[in-house]
């Protein structure tokens, strides 16, 4: 039986294609007469166009071919329109699919569309709704591929990049520009959310290293197989190692390996992780020592130097990645920072919402200047991106944000005031220990984020009060 009902003749498209790029359409029906009708009013309208009798066929096509825009039957013997639909989705995320539907079972259309369908059209078939619904999803289809590939070209651009002027920001990019053309070893320490793994990447673009930039969490893989996830094995190593694999060691061969979360590592791996920084070589389990033309940067959040003192972590391993260590200063340090965060994550969630860049007003910014971040620039991150969401209009509100970041209080510290003609000596002294008092007590921080060295901290208030060192110790 024919579905298909001309009753709408016209000889006119009933909608003109807006991308200019062929429509491929794949038609499955198991009523052959059904197949062929649409494919002759599909080819009509200037779209390529296939046939498949069930959704197995449909499936080895989708697998040969892109595919634009899957039209299914609903019902039909073996597998149903769903069960398609749901493999569609797994093989090819962005093929749109239209579900035709017989009279009467609007209800299976709808669990259709929750599934991902894109539109249902009912039978008997009206020529023109059915060209429109395909052509729609058709063009969604391909506007969904161009973005993607414009959107990742935008995420690889933007979040390489690591944004901020900071002197104390600026000194760590000395440091891993320094640092980055050498293959020593890069320790990375910091709060949680201040950018490390940024840092890293930043370590390895900076390298000229040719082979890949592998990451490694060392806390998300379980114990008992990271040894053989970072040094590989060979086959029949252990139970279930049905074939040979290679390591993310291997991977990183002429490139990178970041180890993320050091800290956590067992003291079984620890050894094994100390031999190859030592030896320039590891062993894959159950085989044979390779030579490792790795570059490692690892990171941490805890205190490494405290988890040597407690005996958790092997005191000669600390040193060989101890090389060359940078601390990510948390975001409370440096505020000037904050503004340009904002503006560029701004940027990069109006990008991914197809929303217009949000303007902020100066209470705003200064609720954003106020808070003191404990999860740093993650967090920022994360509020301006819920920010973007929730938006309705052109300009920041404070209504958008977590209530923790507008509910902020500025804190007290964090200005100093002098009466004119205070002597630039007394500024200085003040400065350094407000500056100390903000670090508790951090000397390297504290000169970080005056722009000068420890010693002159040490002498700078050694001068002021007339040699008196201990004092600030
Ligand atoms: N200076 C920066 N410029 C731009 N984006 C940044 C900057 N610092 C951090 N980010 C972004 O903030 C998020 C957190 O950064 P990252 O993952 O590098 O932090 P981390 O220190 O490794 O945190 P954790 O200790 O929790 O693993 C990421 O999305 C990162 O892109
Ligand atoms: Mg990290």
């Amino acid at each position: 039986m024919d579905d298909i009902i001309e009753s709408e003749s016209s000889d006119e498209s009933p909608l003109a294609s807006n991308t200019g790029i062929e429509l491929s359409v794949l038609v499955v029906d198991d009523e052959p007469n059904n197949v062929t009708s649409l494919e002759k009013i599909f080819k009509k309208e200037g779209m390529r166009v296939v046939g498949a009798p069930n959704a197995r066929d449909a499936l080895e096509q989708l697998r040969k071919r892109r595919v634009d825009v899957v039209l299914t039957d609903l019902m039909m013997p073996g597998t149903s329109g769903v069960e398609l639909l749901r493999a569609v989705k797994e093989i090819s995320p962005d093929t749109e699919v239209v579900v035709m539907t017989a009279f009467g079972t609007v209800e299976v259309a709808v669990q259709a569309m929750r599934e991902g369908a894109y539109d249902f059209v009912e039978k008997p078939l009206k020529r023109l709704s059915i060209v429109k619904s395909v052509r729609k999803a058709g063009e969604r289809r391909q506007l969904l591929a161009e973005n993607r590939s414009l959107r990742q070209e935008l995420r690889l651009l933007t979040e390489r990049t690591i944004i901020g002027h900071s002197p104390a920001l600026r000194r760590v990019l000395e440091v891993v520009s320094q640092a980055a053309p050498s293959t020593a070893t890069v320790l990375v320490l910091g709060e949680s959310g201040t950018g490390k793994e940024l840092i890293a990447r930043n370590v390895h673009a900076k390298s000229g290293r040719t082979g890949q930039f592998v990451a490694v969490n060392c806390a998300a893989i379980p114990e008992s197989i990271l040894e053989a996830e970072l040094f590989g094995h060979e086959r029949g190593a252990f139970t279930g190692a049905v074939a040979r694999r290679e390591g993310r060691f291997a991977r990183a061969a002429g490139g990178t390996i970041f180890l993320d979360e050091i800290g956590e590592l067992s003291a079984a791996v620890q050894v094994k992780l100390l031999r190859v920084l030592q030896e320039g070589e590891f062993e894959p389990v159950g085989g044979r020592t390779q030579r490792a033309d790795v570059r490692v940067v690892a990171a941490t959040n805890r205190e490494l130097k405290a988890e040597v003192l407690a005996g958790r972590f092997r005191e000669d391993l600390y040193y060989r990645l101890n090389v060359i260590a940078v601390t990510a200063p948390p975001l409370r340090t440096r505020r000037e920072d904050v503004p340009l965060l904002v503006d560029h994550f701004l940027e990069k969630f109006s990008h991914k919402n197809n929303k217009p860049v949000l303007a902020v007003p100066s209470d705003v910014m200064n609720k954003l200047l106020d808070y003191s971040w404990p999860g740093n620039v993650r967090e920022l991150e994360n509020a301006i991106e819920r920010a973007v969401v929730l938006s309705r209009g052109d300009t920041l509100q404070l209504g958008d944000l977590p209530e923790a970041i507008s509910q902020a209080q500025a804190s007290a510290v964090d200005a100093l005031t002098f009466p004119i003609g205070t002597p630039l000596d007394e500024v200085e002294h003040r400065l350094i220990r407000e500056t100390l008092r903000h670090t508790s007590g951090d000397k390297a921080l504290a000169a970080q984020l005056l722009g000068i060295s420890t010693r002159t901290i040490y002498r700078k208030l050694g001068d002021v009060d007339g040699g008196g060192r201990g004092e600030v110790d």
